[in-house]
């Protein structure tokens, strides 16, 4: 895919195939993707766990809530539609800076493209519960639990819309119950001089 392409199809999914696993191929592509971000410093003080063992995919997916924006029913997965593959993201204390939580942006930006670009989709998700998840994957105290990232195949579609400024931002699903997220135009949010 061309990249402009995979950025605007690059959305954040919700539902998956839960038949689907993620092959290791991809997950390699997932590690090797973070590893190709910039960091502050160079710093490197991010750390991660791929969970892909089906029983511990589902504890997890059971400390994650999705979509606040909808009602329930509509947003959380339902048996089937789970995701495959959680990346946990974790910052070194020790090591962390200023700058971390945007060092954690950006590898996640990586990871969600790379996996996109072989047709898994992702979701990156600040709503977890992180002491619960700490607990059930024996993460140590030095370790803070910043956010996860879901990974699948896709059962549906998302789009951009653009929106006027008087228009309403939240993403919202449509008669097919594919996702469409309004966008600001880009004369809204930037200026040429
Ligand atoms: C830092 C961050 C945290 C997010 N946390 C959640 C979350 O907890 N649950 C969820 O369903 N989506 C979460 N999202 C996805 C956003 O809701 C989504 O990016 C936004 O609605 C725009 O949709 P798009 O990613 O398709 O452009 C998060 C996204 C980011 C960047």
């Amino acid at each position: 895919m061309d990249l402009m392409e995979l950025l605007k199809t690059r959305r954040s999914f919700r539902r998956f195939d839960q038949s689907r696993p993620v092959p290791d191929s991809v997950i390699q592509k997932i590690a090797r993707a973070q590893q190709y971000a910039s960091c502050s410093g160079n710093s490197q003080s991010l750390r991660y766990i791929m969970v892909s063992d089906p029983a511990l995919v589902e504890e997890i997916f059971a400390l994650t809530r999705w979509a606040a924006k909808l009602p329930p029913e509509d947003g959380q997965p339902k048996p089937g539609e789970h995701p495959t593959l959680f990346a946990v993201v974790m910052i070194d204390k020790a090591a962390q800076n200023d700058w971390t939580p945007m060092d954690a942006g950006i590898a996640m930006n990586n990871m969600t493209l790379a996996a996109w670009e072989e047709g898994v989709g992702s979701c990156i998700l600040g709503n977890v519960a992180r002491v619960p998840l700490a607990k059930l994957l024996d993460i140590p105290e030095q370790m803070h639990v910043y956010t996860v990232v879901a990974f699948g195949y896709p059962t549906h579609r998302s789009t951009l819309r653009e929106v006027e400024p008087s228009e309403d931002l939240t993403y919202y699903l449509d008669e097919n119950r594919d996702y469409v997220v309004p966008r600001k135009k880009i004369e809204e949010v930037i200026q040429f001089r």
